[in-house]
């Protein structure tokens, strides 16, 4: 295996408050990794600085062995780093197909006109075309995003991810707020995509099921501070992590 990411000793201060403290880890290569941690712990702003929302207090981010810290987002992007967006950064007026044709347009940087627009690319829209279909959202493309379900709107957002071909992805609590069938649905098209795709997956979340059963690798943090690192078994027995979860929510 090698390493895609490389992180070490990063450390982002929020004046005197330390919300990430010196964190040293590696995410493998095609390797599903989690990172974890009570609320607070830092892990969405570990995210922030790998996806260039902003830049660390210090340290280094390495991607695929090239210094990217401190790189604003648009770069990170095109690098090959992607991150899910919120839902409302969704173009709700447009349908499914729509978003993914724009995203499509951007990475592609492909002009468009009143005489050759977008949706006559009959290439433009066959990519679109393979990203719904692997997201099982082939048959609402024609939907205008505001009729789809919460579950489906995330889906459109990982499309939209997707259209930008990254390496890696970052998924920060992918089934928050996702009904028990939506998660399902979720870490199905995780595991398909890992296992399909060429793109490794790093993910925070909060729901210990999905935890256990997506990841090969996590990360625990506690209070900005790295407090475990192991497979779903070491980390489920690890007792420093379970005091952390206060009542050993790890073990559900
Ligand atoms: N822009 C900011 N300015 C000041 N403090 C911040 C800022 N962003 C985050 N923090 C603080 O940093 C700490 C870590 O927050 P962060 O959002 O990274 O945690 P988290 O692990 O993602 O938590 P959750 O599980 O609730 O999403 C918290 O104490 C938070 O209040
Ligand atoms: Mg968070």
């Amino acid at each position: 295996m090698s390493a895609i990411l490389e992180v070490k000793e990063l450390t982002k201060n929020f004046g005197k408050f330390q919300a990430v403290a010196g964190v040293t880890l590696t995410v493998e290569r095609k390797e599903l990794t989690s990172l974890i941690g009570p609320n607070g712990a830092g892990k969405t702003t570990f995210y922030n600085m790998l996806s260039g929302k902003f830049p660390p207090t210090s340290g280094r981010i390495i991607f695929e062995g090239r210094d990217i810290t401190g790189l604003p987002s648009h770069k990170i992007a095109r690098i090959g780093i992607g991150r899910s967006f919120q839902i409302t950064n969704i173009f709700s007026q447009m349908t499914v197909m729509q978003n993914i044709l724009s995203a499509l347009i951007a990475h592609h940087k492909k002009g468009t006109s009143f005489f050759s627009p977008y949706w006559k690319d009959a290439g433009l829209v066959a990519e679109a075309e393979k990203i719904l279909d692997s997201l099982g959202l082939l048959s609402f493309a024609h939907v205008p995003t505001t009729q789809l379900s919460y579950g489906d709107k995330r889906l459109v957002e990982i499309g939209i991810v997707l259209a930008n071909y990254p390496r890696l992805i970052l998924l920060d609590e992918p089934t928050a707020g996702m009904t028990p069938e939506e998660t399902e649905r979720m870490i199905a098209l995780i595991h398909r995509l890992a296992e399909e795709t060429d793109t490794t997956f790093f993910l925070t979340e909060h729901d210990m099921k999905v935890v256990f059963s997506v990841s090969q690798k996590i990360y625990v943090l506690h209070q900005g501070r790295l407090l475990a690192e192991g497979t779903p078994e070491e980390i489920r027995e690890n007792t420093q992590v379970q005091e952390a979860y206060l009542g050993g929510s790890v073990s559900a």
